[in-house]
């Protein structure tokens, strides 16, 4: 979280750092600023609030200048306001940061620079760096040779945590030095001496399709001639330039109001186009070019961990269910935030999937390299290509998905679960647990998604009348049972993410166990009930509901008269392989949470507190 953009070239610099802000804003939007140089000097300007606030500072009172370093927030360390806005200046206005990550030795660091001298003048793990900076370069300084870069080296050595960063100096003019461990970095290759460098794709995608992504242990010193990247405490190294595939449309609303919606509407597309050359319906397998020659430790596998984090932790649920009912293969999901902490066991013949959206959950990718340490095989299943999950993975499935903004996770989940859907096919016929015919009728499911998830879409209208009825209600219950209890999750997630109502997902004979307490005519309960294997099972929790006066909106398969005689409302979706169920479910379950945020005047791409 948090967005970096920089820039040095011909050009005026801040209407390129406030175009590349406005296109990472969905990675933060609490405050932002920008450090221009101009004859010498490092100009600040930041502002609380969104980047509209300091768009509109900037144009008031322009700053120019020919390079800087520009930065969105989302607070970690001390609230949202000015003061704690990025970027951090030394009181000398000398040497000027902006960083996303987070400084855990901040506290000590702090201490022993103001023990120094150096006066702090806000709350942030930040700016530390800044002043240990500048605290090295004085120290350097008078050695032959010294340089910004040379002081960012010796100050990252003292740091713990993580960082993406890209420093100014007035000391050490026309460059900025960029660096990065555990947050993502990249160079965007411009042409006529010009060159940027930002946190994501996005941000630079409007002037350069050629970008260099940064490794953990990076630096790289950008100037008007071009840049350099270096290893910390080795030499220069050479990395690929990448041409980004994807169109600047893609990161615009495109006669939308909001991104989610249009995330949502194009999930027709994307679940096209994640399958778009991968199935093999006669033969009833798929085709993952990403795992060509693993066949041999596919095989032989033991046991699955499944890694992710929020939405991403969701389809993996899904993806347990899948890899055991159908591949038979033991699976485990773990949040990777505890399974990066616990000291986990990870068996021989282990295969471990990292499930992220953008690639760069610090947790994910640290949990997936926890298991990586402990020999696992690691298989990334990541949308964002070029990201540092999905480079660091041994092998991996891209969603195709193009990039996600909304900051509720939508076209991505749909889009793992069907990658899932993929993976078990190709493993259970790999393994022999799956017959040619039961994987064609897999097969065959999956290409009628598409087609399916249209149809869906096209009830919007009755949806919204829906919310219109409950968007006043303080909670929803969201219950399923089988593939469709993570799909209660998720349902439940994107409703309190977005709309800040209280929401809990639960498997549907758990609500027994407790939650039936809650249950009164004032407590709506969305139950996921399609006709699959659980269907009789679920039938009765719906009648537990209902003899407690619950208002039961049931997601069921069309043509089920029994259930839409019975609940209060129905969404009907078209029948599916029970292990797709939830995707199809899912889809409405987005709709309803939208539709119930911007009924309640939420702003849904950019919730309270959140982030991508
Ligand atoms: O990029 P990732 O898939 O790794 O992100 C994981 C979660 O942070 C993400 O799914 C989050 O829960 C979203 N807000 C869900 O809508």
């Amino acid at each position: 979280m948090c967005g970096i953009v920089g820039y040095i070239g011909a050009r005026e610099v801040t209407p390129l750092l406030i175009e590349g802000l406005k296109r990472l804003e969905y990675r933060g939007y609490d405050s932002a600023g920008v450090a221009v140089m101009l004859d010498g000097q490092i100009q600040v300007r930041k502002e609380a609030g969104k980047i509209a606030e300091l768009e509109k500072s900037l144009e008031d009172e322009p700053v120019p200048g020919k390079y800087g370093i520009g930065h969105t927030r989302w607070a970690t360390h001390g609230p949202p306001n000015n003061r704690n806005a990025h970027p951090h200046a030394t009181e000398d206005g000398e040497f000027a940061l902006v960083h996303n990550g987070i400084i855990e030795n901040a506290g000590t660091l702090r201490k022993m620079l103001e023990g120094r001298g150096h006066v702090f003048s806000s709350e942030t793990d930040t700016e530390v760096l800044v002043h240990l900076i500048e605290e090295v370069y004085e120290e350097g300084e008078g050695r032959a040779g010294e340089s910004l870069e040379r002081a960012v080296e010796a100050a990252l050595s003292q740091v713990e945590g993580t960082y993406g960063i890209a420093v100014v100096s007035t000391r050490d003019p026309e460059k900025i030095v960029a660096a990065r461990l555990g947050s993502p970095l990249l160079i965007g290759v411009g042409i006529n001496g010009e060159t940027f460098v930002a946190s994501d794709a996005a941000a630079v995608i409007a002037q350069t399709r050629d970008v260099v992504y940064l490794d953990d242990g990076d630096m790289a010193t950008i100037t008007s001639e071009g840049y350099v990247v270096h290893r910390r405490g080795t030499g220069p190294v050479t990395r690929p330039v990448n041409r980004v595939d994807w169109d600047l449309d893609e990161v615009e609303r495109g006669g939308y109001e909001h991104f989610m919606l249009k995330e949502i509407m194009e999930q027709p597309e994307t679940l096209r186009e994640t399958m778009r050359g991968r199935l093999l319906e006669d033969d009833g397998r798929v085709k993952l070019g990403g795992l060509e020659g693993m066949d041999e430790e596919l095989g032989d596998a033991q046991r699955v961990i499944i890694l992710g984090c929020g939405t991403s932790w969701h389809s993996g649920l899904i993806g347990e269910y899948m890899l055991e009912d159908i591949a038979r293969i033991p699976t485990d999901v773990e949040y990777a935030s505890e399974f990066r902490y616990r000291r986990p066991v990870v068996e021989p013949k282990t295969i471990a999937i990292a499930i992220s959206q953008s690639g760069e959950t610090a947790d994910t990718l640290w949990a997936m390299r926890e298991a990586k340490q402990q020999g696992a095989t690691c298989l990334g299943i990541v949308n964002a290509v070029g990201s540092t999950i999905a480079r660091e993975t041994d092998a991996g499935i891209y969603l195709h998905a193009k990039p996600e903004i909304g900051v509720a996770s939508t076209k991505a989940f749909t889009s793992q679960v069907e990658v899932l859907a993929m993976l078990t096919v190709h493993l259970g016929r790999l393994r022999g647990a799956l017959t040619a015919s039961r994987g064609r009728e897999i097969v065959r499911a999956l290409g009628q998604l598409p087609e399916q998830v249209a149809q869906i879409l096209e009830m919007e209208p009755a949806i919204r009348e829906l919310a219109e009825e409950y968007k006043d209600s303080p909670n929803f219950l969201y219950l399923g049972r089988g593939y469709n209890f993570p799909a209660a999750l998720e349902g439940a997630l994107k409703l309190k993410e977005i709309s800040y109502i209280h929401a809990e997902g639960y498997p549907a004979a758990e609500m027994k166990h407790g939650p039936i307490a809650l249950i009164d005519e004032n407590m709506p309960v969305v139950v996921i009930a399609p006709k699959d294997a659980v269907y009789e099972k679920i039938k009765s929790n719906i009648e537990e509901v209902k003899a407690r006066k619950g208002s039961v909106i049931a997601v069921i398969t069309e043509g089920d008269t029994e259930l839409l005689a019975f609940a209060d409302h129905v969404i009907q979706i078209p029948r599916t392989h029970d292990a797709l169920t939830p995707i199809l479910a899912t889809v409405p379950l987005q709709l309803l949470a939208y539709h119930i945020a911007v009924m309640r005047g939420c702003d849904v791409d950019q919730p309270m507190n959140l982030a991508k």
